[in-house]
């Protein structure tokens, strides 16, 4: 087995291709681990391009690393590589919770491990909160269940950043809810559970919560008066 100075000593195998990065799997020392790789979009200046993508690929190290100290699961960061603009992860084993709602909808509602899913998912976003960290894209597909634990590990920090303001955390909560109710209509009230379980886990919840209130009155858009 050949280890490279990297770390990664295994064959890369494309698992996603999306619009700013490609997702392999690979092995890290020996242990099966994910890497995602940001790349330029072509359309802008290289220079400027070069340093956006390497913001970017920071911010999402410092974000998951951040959600870590916060209490809430995320893979562990093995390598952040600038050069190749990389960043080397666990790999965590279990389906997605946008797979376990599918399957949900197929064959019917599990009601306790949908509450169990629903509640770890609102702790780990009130915890977030209360941080001051908004995840910017909250959705089942960034969601995994550990099966070994039966716990949620959140994932791709791409679009997150600090904030403490109320509105922010508005928008986030009501991505995952438009997430929810066009792609897991079958779920019923699993939203109504997320918000129960992120009023346990956050104090500054009621602030959040009518914020929300408003959010869902305009849309996620800002009203531009004022
Ligand atoms: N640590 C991980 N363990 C297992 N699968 C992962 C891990 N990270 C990402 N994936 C898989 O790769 C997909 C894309 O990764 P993600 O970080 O969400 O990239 P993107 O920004 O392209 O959405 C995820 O939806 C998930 O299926
Ligand atoms: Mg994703």
């Amino acid at each position: 087995m050949e280890i490279k100075a990297d770390g990664c000593d295994g064959s890369l195998v494309l698992i996603k291709q999306g619009a700013e990065a490609r997702v392999f799997e690979s092995t890290f020392l020996g242990r099966r681990c994910i890497v995602k790789e940001r790349f330029s979009k072509k359309y802008r200046h290289p220079t400027l391009d070069s340093k956006l993508t390497l913001k970017r690929l920071n911010a999402e190290a410092r974000c998951m690393t951040k959600a870590r100290r916060l209490g809430v699961t995320t893979p562990v960061l093995y390598a952040v590589d600038p050069v190749t603009h990389t960043l080397t992860f666990e790999y965590v084993e279990g389906p997605s919770v946008k797979d376990i709602f599918l399957g949900f909808g197929l064959v019917g509602v599990d009601e306790e491990r949908m509450t169990d899913i629903a509640t770890q998912i609102g702790n780990a976003i009130g915890k977030l909160h209360d941080g001051g960290l908004v995840h910017g894209d909250l959705t089942t597909s960034n969601m995994l269940m550990r099966s070994a634990a039966n716990q949620l590990v959140l994932i791709d920090f791409g679009l997150g950043f600090t904030s403490t303001l109320p509105e922010d955390k508005a928008v986030d909560l009501y991505v995952l809810e438009r997430a929810l109710l066009s792609m897991h209509s079958s779920c019923g009230n699993v939203m109504d559970q997320i918000l129960a379980g992120y009023k346990k886990s956050s104090k500054q919840w009621s602030s959040t919560f009518n914020k929300l209130a408003q959010v869902r009155q305009r849309g996620r858009k800002r009203t531009m008066v004022g």
